[in-house]
């Protein structure tokens, strides 16, 4: 059986999530990149709707036809939380905590596999093309091409693809591997992911190559002076506003940033200064992303209480998402925005910042272990590991350097998401 769609993304994820007053767009860089690019091809997008448990039938949303994959609650638990988030999640972003293993997660983790792979092979036409997009659905190549061997199958990995010699602790890595051979071609963010995979499977695996994902800047507008200004006298207007944007993720290096400004105050070296951290609620059941989110919210209550005063508090902590309408206001108005995680596979964050500074102000910075740091080396440029070089990059872009800024405004609004795209598929 055949479907009648010539294009079709797979995800584990569909670019909406359901809340109690409707569909909203759900967290991440991937569904930001990939929702307009689908938009443009008209092609349909396979994935899961976010919750455990629930039937929901095929629909359109926002020019996109979505079709629905079911999860259950043990899917949810062994595959999502298990596999992709406490196996796959840190082994790909170099042990940052310890990945566990379990046999039970990995049966999840091809169940749900093949479950993709059939709802997809069900919707697509006969010579279609596929794009499969990251690490919870890499077996999903292999699935198909014995399937659906009609298929063109393309795969790419939002997220680091680690050395050989940390990938070697998976105990399914052949498995792995063979999945994505399934493949005519992998995209990967930078060269260095392309060759810890290609050290792997040697030069006869299938096509690879590095294409860095980019955004939208259509998708995300600097915000108007008068909501700018609005937004600063809410704040006090201090002297430098500081922004942090993240999915409270323990790759995205959230507390570190925290204890930098706290230095920096604490030796009388940051003065007039307002910090807004926005940070999405993410994978919020699993206890290293519990552990994250007491100790950031410790540290933004230990700094407010030494540093803030009533009715000014030096760190604004928001745990909720925050309407993308909204955001590029919070871009606009802030000096100096703060990009540290400890590994990122790009930071669509830091590259949706540097589209809103058209003029040149603003400052931008950026971790050494960000994919987004290969294109905008101009920034200023830390290692997230070591809190004096946090600082030195604060105090540095707290002058900031216009020349910088626009040169990098100038990569991210030309290498867009649709040149990412259109790259890739070209290439495959
Ligand atoms: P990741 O894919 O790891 O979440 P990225 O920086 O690549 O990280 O992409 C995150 C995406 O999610 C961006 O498009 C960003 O605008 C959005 N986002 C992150 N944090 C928030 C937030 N607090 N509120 C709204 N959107 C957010
Ligand atoms: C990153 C991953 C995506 C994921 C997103 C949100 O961007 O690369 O695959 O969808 O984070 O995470 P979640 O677990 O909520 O889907």
């Amino acid at each position: 059986m055949t479907g009648d769609n010539k294009f079709v993304v797979v995800a584990n994820r569909l670019p909406v999530d359901r809340t109690k007053s409707g569909w909203r767009a759900s967290p991440g860089g991937l569904v930001a990149a990939l929702a307009p690019v689908l938009r443009a091809h008209s092609g349909c997008w396979v994935g899961w709707p976010g919750e455990p448990d629930t039937h929901v039938p095929p629909f359109d949303f926002d020019g996109i036809s979505l079709h629905p994959v079911g999860l259950s609650g043990w899917d949810f638990e062994n595959f999502y939380e298990g596999f992709s988030n406490s196996s796959l999640w840190p082994l790909y972003h170099d042990l940052i905590v310890t990945p566990q293993y379990s046999p039970e997660w990995w049966d999840a983790y091809k169940s749900v596999n093949k479950k993709f792979a059939d709802a997809v092979a069900a919707v697509a036409a006969e010579g279609a093309t596929v794009w499969v997009q990251d690490y919870q659905l890499q077996l999903v190549p292999g699935l198909l091409k014995e399937a659906r061997p009609d298929l063109t199958i393309g795969f790419f990995l939002h997220i680091p693809f680690p050395s050989p010699d940390l990938f070697k602790q998976l105990p399914w890595r052949e498995d792995i591997t063979r999945g994505l051979e399934g493949c005519d071609l992998i995209g990967f963010q930078r060269d260095e992911d392309e060759q810890n995979f290609r050290a792997l499977v040697g030069a006869s695996g299938p096509r690879t190559g590095a294409f860095p994902i980019s955004i939208d800047p259509g998708a995300i507008h600097p915000g108007a002076r008068e909501d700018v200004d609005k937004l600063r006298e809410k704040l006090g207007n201090p002297r430098t506003l500081m922004l942090g944007v993240d999915r409270l993720d323990y790759t995205k290096g959230i507390l570190q940033r925290l204890l930098a400004i706290e230095n920096l105050l604490e030796q009388g070296e940051l003065d007039d200064v307002a910090v807004v951290q926005l940070a999405t609620p993410s994978r919020e059941r699993i206890e290293h992303y519990k552990q994250t989110r007491r100790e950031v919210e410790e540290a933004v209550g230990r700094i407010n209480g030494r540093f803030g005063s009533v009715g000014t508090p030096v760190i604004h902590y928001i745990h909720r998402p925050v309407p993308k309408g909204e955001l590029g206001t919070y871009y606009a108005a802030a000096d100096v925005m703060l990009v540290t995680p400890f590994k990122d596979g790009m930071n669509l964050v830091a590259k949706e910042y540097v589209s809103c500074h058209p003029d040149g102000d603003g400052a931008l910075v950026l971790s050494e272990f960000a994919g987004a740091a290969v294109e905008l080396n101009q920034a200023y440029l830390c290692n997230p590991f070591d809190l004096e070089s946090i600082q030195q990059a604060i105090l540095g872009a707290v002058d900031g350097d216009p020349e910088a800024m626009r040169a990098m405004h100038k990569r991210v609004t030309e290498y867009d998401v649709d040149r990412w795209a259109q790259t890739f598929l070209e290439a495959l």
